[in-house]
C-alpha cells in the first residue's frame, strides 16, 4: 500500500466532490443539504491558498483519493484571520484505518508554520468517531450549539472543539 498526502489539485475535484456529496446526502456531518456541482466545488477550491492558513490536503492510497482535510477562514470578518475551521472526510470504505488522523496531523503541521492561533472543528452530534479523532489530536470541547441545524426533518446540535497552536 502506497499512501501520499499532498495539496489538493484541480484534477482531484471530481473525486472530492463524489466523496463530499455522499456525506451531504447520507449524513448530517455536514450541514450542506444539496449535492454540490463540479462548478460549485471548483469555486470552493479556488479560495484555498488565498491566505496562508487556508489549506486543502488530500490523501491518496495506491493513487486513489480516499480523503481530504481542509482549513478555511473561521468567519469572514478580518479579525478572525488567525482562526480557522478544520474539516476532514474519509471515504466510507477507508474509515477507521488511521487516515483521518494522518491527514489532520499533516494539516496541523502546515498550520503551525503560519500565524494561526486557533483551530475549530464543528462536530454534529452524534459523531463519536470524529469526537475521538479530534480528542486524540488534542482538540478540547469548548462549547455546544443546541439544535442549531435542521436537516432530514430534524434538529441537530453541534459541538465546538478547539485546538490552540
Ligand atoms: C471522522 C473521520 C474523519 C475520522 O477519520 P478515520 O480515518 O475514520 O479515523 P482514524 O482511523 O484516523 O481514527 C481516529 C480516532 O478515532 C477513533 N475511531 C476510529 N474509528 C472509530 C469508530 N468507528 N468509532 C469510534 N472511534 C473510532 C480511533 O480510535 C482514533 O482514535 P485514537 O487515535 O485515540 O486511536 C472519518 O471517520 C470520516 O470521514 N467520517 C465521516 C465524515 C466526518 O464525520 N467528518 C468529520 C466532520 S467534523
Amino acid at each position: 500500500m502506497k499512501m501520499e498526502i499532498r495539496l489538493a489539485k484541480k484534477s482531484d475535484l471530481e473525486e472530492i466532490n463524489k466523496l463530499y456529496n455522499y456525506y451531504i446526502t447520507h449524513t448530517a456531518f455536514t450541514f450542506d443539504t444539496k449535492k454540490k456541482t463540479l462548478s460549485e466545488i471548483t469555486d470552493w477550491y479556488n479560495k484555498f491558498g488565498k491566505t496562508k492558513n487556508s489549506i486543502c490536503l488530500v490523501a491518496n492510497v495506491d493513487n486513489k483519493l480516499i480523503g481530504f482535510a481542509c482549513s478555511t477562514s473561521f468567519r469572514k470578518k478580518e479579525a478572525y484571520k488567525r482562526s480557522v475551521e478544520t474539516s476532514v472526510y474519509i471515504n466510507v470504505k477507508n474509515r477507521g484505518k488511521g487516515f483521518g488522523k494522518k491527514l489532520m496531523t499533516e494539516l496541523i503541521k502546515k498550520l503551525q508554520l503560519t500565524e494561526t492561533k486557533s483551530l475549530y472543528a464543528l462536530i454534529t452530534y452524534p459523531n463519536q468517531t470524529s469526537i475521538n479523532l479530534h480528542k486524540s489530536l488534542n482538540y478540547k470541547k469548548v462549547g455546544q450549539l443546541n439544535d442549531v441545524g435542521f436537516k432530514f426533518n430534524k434538529y441537530w446540535s453541534v459541538y465546538i472543539y478547539e485546538l490552540k497552536l
